[in-house]
This record gives structure tokens, C-alpha cells and sequence, in this order.
């Protein structure tokens, strides 16, 4: 038996952990020992995702949340070194982009434990994100590397990964397989929803710590919203910058919502305008254009196959995206993020 420490901590991890942790607790090779680190917290947050998810409670929970980049990567960091210390996994497997994903990494390299890096390869090219400092440190750590993409690979084949002691294996998207998995138990909300609308998210660092940024997204909602309905589950960062700053959304804003409740919103509405990056591909899974509020994308093959548009965060941006976007068809049948079994190949693998 091998044991396999995940860690987890911020809401996209636990979707993808939804999947993985099922397909790995089956494994007759495998054990999974799951680790919060409590960088989301809110009920909506997190303990929502589990609940309906089905994802095993966490066996160990560190309580890091609130704080700046600096402390909260440097507290997860120690604290998931006394965990490892405890438990001596044969290996750790981190996802995606987060502060706990290079904390979880960081932590594990240093005991000479290998790490599993789901969602490697993925590159902004904007190294003033966090998430970009983020994935190239924790790509560059792993062990073994979970690419999604054929543009994943190309990036990673770029930087000379050929060149450093790494396995480079080909799974898929772990998202894929979450959105195959759990359509049928999409949940439509609590709250009412127009006939039509476009479903929008906003929460990046990049958009809701710039003014100017901010501004330019929330005059483009408040003009599209006279039109078409705009429907925006509110990350609790950008409800707390928008009340700072004395911005003023005039559309549907509710509470952020739980993975089969987003999965509803996201078939019902009639496009999307996000900087997620998860939404991206979910937009495109279920046949939706989007619209994407940043001026670069790691998903770039979304772009080249019309299905997304970068439109950054200038009004005038925005509205022309919208026109153009409104009303295209999305085949959404390339494979382009594999055939739904990256969970499986993920198992086997680490067995
Ligand atoms: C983080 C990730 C980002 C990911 C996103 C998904 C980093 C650097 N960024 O950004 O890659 O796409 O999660 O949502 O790791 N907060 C609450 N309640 C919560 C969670 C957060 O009030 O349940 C507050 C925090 O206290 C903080 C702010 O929201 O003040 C931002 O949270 P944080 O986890 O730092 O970053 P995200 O914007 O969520």
C-alpha cells in the first residue's frame, strides 16, 4: 500500500480533489490521508464542496486563512511540515496554483518526500501574479508532473523540463472529469434566476487590487446588466474591495454557491464573463462563450478555438466582447482536455 498525502485549501482545489480522492480511495494500492489548510473557510467557501461533493473529511485541519501572502504561505508551510513529519507519506500530491499548493510542495521537497503536481505545465506568462510564482516554483519541485494539455506540455518542454529528473505524464483535465461526474446532480439555487442571463465571477488579485481595473468591470456589468440580466456569485474578497472602495454593482449578486448549484447556473445562463480560470473551461464543457476579464489565459487553446475571449478589464473592451460573443455556438467536442478519465490515470500512476 502506498500512502498518498493530498493537500488541499482553496475552493477549486476541492473540486478537483471531489474526483481525485474518489478514484484514489478505490485503488486497491493506494491510502489517502486529505489536509486543509484552511485558506477558504467560509461555510460557502468550503464546507459546502464537501458536503456535497462527498469528499472525505479532512484528517488533518491547520486553520491558516486571513492573512498576507508572506504569513500564510510561511505558517501552511510549517505547519505541513509537522504533519508530514507524523504521518510519512510516500508522497504528497498538490493542485493547481495557490498559496497551499506551493506550501504543501515547498514543505514536502524539503523531507525528500516526492510530490504529485496536478495542473502542471499551465503558464500566465504574468509573473506579477501569484499564481504564476506559484506554479513555476511548485512545477519545478515536483516529482511527478500532471500535465492537462497539449499547450501545458509545450510550456513545460520549453523550460527545459526534458532536462531536469521529472516524470511528465499526460492526464488530462481533472475538472473534465468533475464536470462529467456531477451534471446530472447539478441543484438549481435557493434563489430566483432571470430566463436569461449571463453568469459573471470576479475575485482575482489582479482585477479587485486595481482601481482602475475594477472600475472598468463593474461599469461594463452595470451597462451589460440594462440589456441581459447578470447574474455574479460574489467572492468575499471582491464584496470586501467593492464596499471599500464605494463601487456600486446594480446586477443579481448572491452569495457564492456550491459546485452542483454553479453547475445549474452555468447551463442555464446564456454566456459567461469570468477571470477564473476554472470557469473558463467549465463554460466550455457545457457549450457556453465566455468571456474572460484578464489580458492573458493559461488556457489559451480555448481562445484559438473561439470558445473564449480576452477581453481584460476596459469598458469599452468588455461591451465590444460581449456583442461579438453573445450568441456563439461552442461545439465544445475536441477533447481538448482529455476524455474524462484523468482521475484514473492520476491513481494508477501514483500506485
Ligand atoms: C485564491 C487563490 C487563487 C484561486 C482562488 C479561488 C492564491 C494566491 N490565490 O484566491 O489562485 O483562484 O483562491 O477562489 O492562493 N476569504 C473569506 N472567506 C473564505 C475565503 C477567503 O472571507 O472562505 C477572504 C480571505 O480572508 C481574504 C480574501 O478572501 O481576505 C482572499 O482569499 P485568498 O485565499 O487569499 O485568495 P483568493 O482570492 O480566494
Amino acid at each position: 500500500m502506498k500512502k498518498i498525502l493530498t493537500i488541499v485549501g482553496a475552493r477549486p482545489q476541492f473540486v478537483k480533489a471531489a474526483v481525485v480522492s474518489r478514484v484514489l480511495r478505490a485503488h486497491e494500492r493506494l491510502t489517502e490521508i486529505l489536509v486543509h489548510t484552511g485558506q477558504h473557510y467560509d461555510q460557502n467557501m468550503s464546507d459546502i464542496f464537501f458536503k456535497e461533493m462527498d469528499i472525505p473529511r479532512p484528517d488533518h485541519h491547520l486553520g491558516v486563512h486571513g492573512l498576507g501572502h508572506g504569513a500564510m504561505t510561511g505558517q501552511m508551510l510549517e505547519k505541513i511540515e509537522t504533519v508530514l513529519i507524523s504521518e510519512k507519506p510516500d508522497g504528497v500530491m498538490v493542485y493547481g496554483d495557490t498559496n497551499s499548493t506551493l506550501a504543501g510542495a515547498l514543505a514536502a521537497r524539503k523531507l525528500h518526500i516526492p510530490v504529485a503536481h496536478v495542473e502542471a505545465g499551465l503558464r500566465s506568462f504574468n509573473m506579477r501574479m501569484p499564481e504564476e510564482v506559484n506554479r513555476i516554483v511548485t512545477d519545478r519541485i515536483s516529482d511527478i508532473l500532471f500535465y492537462p494539455t497539449e499547450t501545458a506540455r509545450n510550456n513545460l518542454m520549453r523550460e527545459g523540463f526534458s532536462n531536469f529528473s521529472c516524470r511528465l505524464i499526460k492526464s488530462g483535465d481533472v475538472m473534465y472529469d468533475a464536470a462529467l461526474f456531477y451534471s446530472d446532480r447539478a441543484k438549481a439555487p435557493m434563489f430566483d434566476l432571470p430566463a436569461e442571463f449571463l453568469l459573471a465571477t470576479i475575485h482575482r488579485a489582479e482585477n479587485t487590487d486595481d482601481r482602475e481595473r475594477l472600475t472598468g468591470i463593474v461599469k461594463a456589468i452595470n451597462e451589460i446588466h440594462r440589456g441581459l440580466s447578470v447574474v455574479l456569485p460574489i467572492h468575499p474578497r471582491t464584496k470586501k474591495v467593492l464596499e471599500d472602495q464605494h463601487l456600486e454593482l446594480t446586477c443579481q449578486c448572491v452569495d457564492p454557491v456550491g459546485y452542483l448549484e454553479m453547475v445549474h447556473l452555468i447551463k442555464s445562463s446564456t454566456l459567461i464573463m469570468t477571470d477564473s480560470g476554472g470557469l473558463q473551461k467549465e463554460a466550455y464543457f457545457f457549450k457556453k462563450p465566455c468571456l474572460t476579464l484578464r489580458d492573458e489565459t493559461e488556457w489559451t487553446e480555448l481562445v484559438s478555438a473561439g470558445a473564449n475571449r480576452l477581453v481584460g478589464a476596459e469598458y469599452a473592451k468588455i461591451l465590444e466582447g460581449f456583442i461579438e460573443m453573445r450568441g456563439r455556438e461552442i461545439s465544445g467536442n475536441d477533447a481538448l482536455y482529455g476524455n474524462g478519465d484523468a482521475g484514473q490515470k492520476i491513481a494508477d500512476e501514483l500506485a
